[in-house]
């Protein structure tokens, strides 16, 4: 079993995370401040891809490399296995990361003079990307009921019969609410973006990182239009390898794949480098599923110790329980502190999360937490948190 216990110092890695705090919070010292903003994990990657690329290594000629059978054979029996969902191997386009598989998905699939439908709150390239490739964003904000969201299918209806859409980017496991979204769900939006001539791209990164039993059901798997979809998928998030950048494009339209890989052309870019092709094979392998089962027992602990330990000392701070994701969506509004203020209070109690607003405007009253990280770390952050509310 893997040692998720174990310490492994980040610091002067080049970490985002760890070594970049300075810069984004705008502090003059973030030395001693405990990172839980940024969704990677603090937790050594399963050895069998440390292995894979330790071996490639061996080999040292590094020359353009392209992904061969194994790695590809690797993705499509993941998917059987874990998702029961059928896919072939020329369906998937292999991108650096899911988010500039994104950006190419709105080059490719869509004018400048479109919009670019997604929800509120959400992952911020959801927006920023679109907006800097010229395309207007529109919003359909989710519901929300005591910290549960879901879809406003009134407000999602009135967006995508607007004729200027004609992409809506799904977030599946939904980052930063948690929710892997149902079967109906799923189905409404297939139905409404596919009678609106509206494409659906569905960003599943998170979708192996799924908590407590709950399921992940792949969009196009039960989609009536699945040549209307095309999924973002990739085994950075759930194996902690995002720095190696992998991602795959999962279309069976071959007219879509070959807009993507037009667009792809157009800027130069290859597919996967020889360490990320190593990565890939091994982390959709038995093995590396061994694991994840592992990681997954560990999340679930931190996130109930978490939700536990604050909900008791801080009854004014809410926290519901993700379905997926490591990442808890805090609701902070009955606390009455500004976002401002306690942006402030928790890095000076010594500790960084992300703040509400960065995933919309609308979420002043929200902080994004990641748990991620040893138990140790996260009883000290823990209690750093609970502290700023004091
Ligand atoms: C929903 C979602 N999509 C994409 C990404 C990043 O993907 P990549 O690193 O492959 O670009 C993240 C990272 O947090 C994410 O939460």
């Amino acid at each position: 079993m893997n040692n998720f216990d174990q310490q492994l110092s980040r610091k002067n890695t080049g970490s985002i995370k760890w070594d970049f705090m300075e810069k984004i919070y705008n502090i003059p010292n973030a030395e001693n401040i405990i990172p839980m903003w940024i969704a990677d994990m603090d937790f050594a990657a399963p050895q069998i891809i440390t292995e894979a690329i330790s071996k490639r290594l061996e080999k040292p000629i590094f020359g353009y490399s392209y992904e061969v059978d194994p790695c590809a054979d690797s993705i499509v029996n993941w998917l059987e296995r874990r998702h029961n969902w059928t896919i072939t191997s020329d369906q998937i386009i292999y991108h650096q990361g899911v988010v500039p598989a994104i950006a190419t998905a709105v080059e490719a699939l869509t004018a400048p003079s479109d919009s670019i439908l997604v929800n509120s709150p959400v992952y911020p390239p959801f927006f920023m990307i679109p907006a800097k490739l010229g395309r207007e964003v529109v919003y359909s904000p989710l519901l929300e009921d005591r910290g549960r969201y879901s879809f406003d299918f009134n407000n999602f209806e009135e967006q995508v019969k607007k004729p200027e859409v004609t992409m809506f980017i799904l977030c599946h496991p939904h980052n930063p609410a948690g929710v892997a979204w149902d079967e109906d769900t799923l189905r409404k939006i297939d139905e409404l973006c596919f009678a609106n001539n509206v494409i659906v791209v569905s960003d599943e990164i998170h979708s192996d990182l799924m908590l407590n039993g709950s399921k992940h059901i792949p969009l196009a798997k039960v989609s009536a239009h699945p040549e209307n979809i095309v999924t973002c998928f990739a085994p950075t998030k759930t194996f902690n390898i995002a720095g190696i950048q992998a991602a795959m494009v999962i279309s069976c339209d071959s007219h879509k794949r070959l807009e993507m890989q037009n667009a792809i052309a157009s800027h130069g870019q290859m597919g996967l480098n020889v360490f990320a092709i190593a990565a890939v094979e091994a982390a959709f392998s038995e093995e590396a599923e061994k694991w994840l089962h592992d990681l997954i027992q560990y999340l679930n602990k931190n996130i109930d110790y978490t939700i536990d330990t604050i909900s008791k000392a801080v009854p004014s701070v809410k926290i519901n329980r993700p379905d997926a994701t490591y990442l808890l969506w805090v609701d902070i509004r009955e606390t009455g502190f500004s976002e401002k203020e306690i942006m402030q209070k928790l890095l000076d109690a010594g500790v960084a999360l992300d703040p509400g607003t960065k995933y919309g405007q609308a979420f002043e009253g929200f902080l994004r937490m990641n748990i991620a990280c040893t138990s140790d770390t996260l009883k000290e952050a823990v209690s750093r948190f609970i502290k700023a509310f004091a």
